[in-house]
């Protein structure tokens, strides 16, 4: 959420800023700015300025960007918290006497308070944003030493951030961290720092993760860390293995539909070396056999693929599972003790709620387990023990490959449990999963076909999703993806539900998407669909074969191949990925940037 990048070096900093941006814009997309150190006429040091509303591409085609010179300087892409997207509220936000420039990611909670003193001790505010007392307690606190300068206003300010400060007056940056993650990168003659990884891969592997509470200051090839009491840390370097060009298009039109087409790689990186002669590999600090319940928090997609855990765990290793949204978790002083496992599900690793969840585990005692794909990510950082996903970065916003990993992951996960309570494995299960990447690339030959449909659900208003038992989740995560990208309102259910009350809603007008591949609960979802049809409902059907008794009841079909229920959601939401992806594009929306959306929530 919101994307900051900040440099100091010998190069000129506009191109390295601007291209940063271009690498984080997927945090934040409704306005963008710079703030370079540059020198005057008079050979005086000043901050140069310049922010526009909307996309990196309106601060870009600026005229004025090409006549800013320098060699540090702090850039930002934003997602709108407190203030409405537009020049003003756009970040770097400076002081008054314009020498200090800062950038934030986060919520400053007691702005408002702030503020107040501020003005009353003088200081003229210009945005309506959380983010600007910080330039002025900069300001404020301002002798000579930027870094005492920040520290004096940490002391103060209650929230989150992750924030750069830069001053006309010093050749240093300095930046601190509070909730929102920043990753400083080393060079042999410049430093570097961003909040996500992917930005300094152009630049250098040899990064180091800020902590919460630390700052760091950057100069030219060098970097100070020490907390917020003074005391120095260690500089914890560590190497990036991502290359540049897994972070880029490879020639797709969007992020989302090369991470759709990515997935048997990613699938088949998430089960390397985890399975060995039919056993599972896995290295988990965890005392298993003390494990009364285990509770998955989580968010989004993340959530979904929780639901599908607690079916797939359950059954595999009798231990009860409960499933909770991270945000509602953390407030309702949950039941959970040193007998319980946390598992924290996330892409990101940096989801502000499922964070807290965590840590609300963590302080009644709970062992705790991530499921991440972001290496040294903050969660990934706080758990027990954890399993990555190995999915590579995902960038589109609507999580598609770190679905099916965390899927994959969680399976593992369960066989593994199983296998060390002392029950023994199900071969052909553990078979079929090391085939998955294969059964998924058939599955991916569906896209012609499933592009074909969405173009009769283009002006759709509403859709429905609707499965059963492990599918259930499967028809939530349908929906979710049709929402998030194609702006058309979208519901999941359990089919059982649907005359439960969304039957109502039944006419020519709804269509219906029914994940019917062959279960134990075949025969009911046919009845669902004979109830969809006898209204007048649009009806289109995932199913495994040519199935004359269903196709007598539905408009559309997509086919994919029969596989064991645990691994059916995986195989199935396929086509659902698919489906929002090509409705989204050809009503001309930007896939990979949503409106209102980024890609990682790093605010409550
Ligand atoms: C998925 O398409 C979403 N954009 C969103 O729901 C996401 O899954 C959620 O914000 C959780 O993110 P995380 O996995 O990074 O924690």
């Amino acid at each position: 959420m919101c994307g900051i990048i900040c440099y100091v070096g010998k190069e000129d900093v506009v191109p390295i800023l601007l291209n940063g941006l271009q690498m984080l814009e997927y945090r934040g997309y409704d306005s963008a700015g710079i703030a370079v150190r540059t020198t005057n006429e008079n050979n005086c040091n000043e901050i140069t300025l310049l922010k526009k509303k909307g996309r990196l591409s309106e601060l870009s085609s600026q005229k004025e960007i090409t006549e800013i010179k320098g060699t540090m300087g702090i850039a930002h892409t934003r997602w709108a918290t407190h203030g409405e997207p537009n020049d003003v509220n756009a970040h770097p936000h400076a002081d008054c006497t314009n020498k200090i420039a800062i950038i934030h990611n986060g919520i400053i909670e007691n702005y408002s308070a702030l503020k107040k003193i501020l003005e009353e001790e003088g200081h003229t505010f210009c945005s309506q944003t959380d983010s600007e007392v910080l330039a002025h307690l900069v300001e404020k606190f301002y002798t000579g030493d930027l870094k005492e300068a920040v520290k004096k206003t940490l002391n103060l300010v209650e929230g989150t951030f992750g924030l750069a400060a830069i001053c006309a007056d010093n050749d240093e940056i300095i930046i601190a961290r509070r909730g929102s993650p920043i990753v400083i990168g080393l060079g042999k003659d410049f430093t570097i720092a961003a909040s996500d990884a992917t930005a300094l891969l152009n630049h250098t592997r040899r990064v180091i993760y800020l902590q919460d509470d630390e700052l760091a200051i950057l100069k030219e090839g060098s970097c100070t860390i020490e907390d917020f009491a003074g005391e120095k840390k260690d500089n914890n370097i560590e190497e990036i293995k991502w290359s540049v060009e897994q972070v880029e298009k490879k020639g797709y039109k969007h992020f989302m539909l090369k991470e759709i087409m990515e997935q048997p790689l990613a699938i088949e990186n998430c089960l390397r070396g985890r399975i060995k002669n039919g056993k599972i590999k896995l290295t988990l600090n965890l005392d298993l056999k003390s494990i009364k319940k285990i509770t998955i928090v989580a968010c989004g997609t993340s959530w979904h693929s929780g639901l599908i855990g607690k079916y797939i765990i359950e059954a595999m290793t009798k231990i009860p599972v409960e499933v909770d949204y991270a945000s509602e978790f953390r407030y309702r002083d949950p039941l959970v003790n040193e007998d319980n496992l946390i598992i924290a599900i996330s892409q990101s690793g940096e989801t502000a709620d499922t964070l807290a969840a965590l840590r609300e585990a963590k302080k009644k005692g709970a062992k705790t387990l991530g499921i991440i794909n972001v290496v040294g990510s903050t969660i990934a950082r706080e758990v027990d023990s954890g399993i990555y996903l190995h999915a590579g970065p995902e960038i589109g916003v609507a999580s598609t490959k770190a679905f099916t990993t965390q899927l994959t992951a969680l399976l593992l996960f369960s066989l593994y449990v199983k296998q060390e309570l002392g029950e023994e494995l199900d071969d052909e299960l553990v078979e079929t999963l090391l085939e998955l990447p294969s059964s998924i690339k058939t599955v991916l030959d569906c896209r012609d076909a499933v592009k074909e449909i969405a173009k009769h659900f283009i002006a759709s208003k509403n859709f429905l999703f609707l499965g059963r038992d492990v599918n259930f989740p499967v028809a939530l995560e349908g929906a979710l993806k049709l929402k998030e990208i194609s702006y058309i309102h979208a519901e999941g259910y359990p089919a059982a539900e649907m005359k439960h009350g969304p039957i109502a809603l039944i006419d020519s007008e709804m269509p219906v998407l029914f994940i019917a591949t062959k279960c134990l609960l075949s025969d009911k979802i046919l009845s669902n669909i004979q109830e969809v049809k006898a209204r007048g409902g649009k009806t289109i059907a995932i199913i495994n074969e040519e199935d004359n008794e269903i196709e007598r009841f539905i408009d559309y079909k997509i086919i994919v191949p029969h596989t064991l229920k645990e691994l059916s959601p995986i195989i199935n939401v396929i086509p659902l990925q698919f489906l929002a992806y090509f409705v989204a594009d050809l009503k001309g929306l930007d896939v990979d940037k949503p409106r209102n959306l980024a890609k990682s929530v790093t605010v409550e």
